[in-house]
């Protein structure tokens, strides 16, 4: 039996460019993630996920939603063809679709998604301008597992991005994206290492991978004190 057959099998749902996915897909390369992915679906034929899929010789398919007269249809192509590749871990990687009930039923606690904010700050959709709409000083990205409602799962791993005041949402977009991109590849190595237990709203980490030092007073405060 080799190495390959005993790695997470991972199943990547996305629907625009596909950043976060291409963050996965190196990490699985570079060894940092002890996982595979096995399938990528796009519910939007011209998402460049499926481009990045196709690159890295991953198997990929699109389940166009507009396809479905119900949200369970869909929801129904998709969990069977997750089973069909026996997909162990959901990552939902700028997958904007809500997943119905019978899908989180299928996979409790085996859907991941990432949020650009600091949840539970700023749910929903354009976060990026709510935030600095709403004169935040900090925001970030949220990786949690997902549950019945919209962006209100178990919280697995945030990071703390600071907002300035010439950003535009472009600007702090990109400096959350580029957190994304750390965050998310750290999340599901977690799960990979089996370090993860879920009681109820908290997502306990394993000791040997939390509060390793690394915190000792590093508070952030923006605007910074001199
Ligand atoms: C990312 O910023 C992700 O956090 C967000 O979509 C973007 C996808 O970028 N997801 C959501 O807003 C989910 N509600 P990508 O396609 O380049 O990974």
């Amino acid at each position: 039996m080799g190495s390959g057959s005993t790695k997470l099998r991972l199943g990547v749902l996305a629907s625009g460019g596909g950043t976060n996915l291409q963050s996965i897909i190196d990490a699985c390369s570079a060894g940092d993630i002890d996982a595979q992915i096995v399938r990528v679906i796009c519910n939007n034929p011209n998402a460049g996920a499926l481009q990045r899929a196709e690159r890295a010789h991953i198997p990929n398919c699109c389940i166009n939603h507009r396809d479905f007269d119900t949200r369970t249809a869909f929801d129904a192509a998709v969990i069977s063809q997750l089973q069909q590749d026996r997909v162990e871990l959901v990552i939902l990687a700028g997958f904007m679709r809500i997943v119905g009930a019978d899908f989180i039923r299928a996979f409790t606690h085996r859907i991941m998604n990432i949020h650009p904010a600091l949840l539970p700050a700023f749910p929903g959709l354009n976060v990026q301008k709510k935030a600095l709409e709403y004169g935040a000083k900090f925001t970030g990205c949220t990786v949690h597992f997902i549950d019945a409602d919209v962006d209100t799962g178990p919280i697995i791993a945030q990071a703390v991005v600071p907002v300035f005041d010439d950003d535009t949402e472009e600007s702090l977009s990109a400096r959350i994206l580029e957190q994304e991109h750390r965050l998310y590849p750290h999340a599901i190595q977690l799960f990979a290492a089996g370090a993860l237990k879920v009681e109820g709203r908290r997502v306990l980490i394993d000791p040997a991978y939390a509060n390793t030092g690394k915190f000792h007073a590093s508070a952030l405060i923006n605007p910074p004190p001199a």
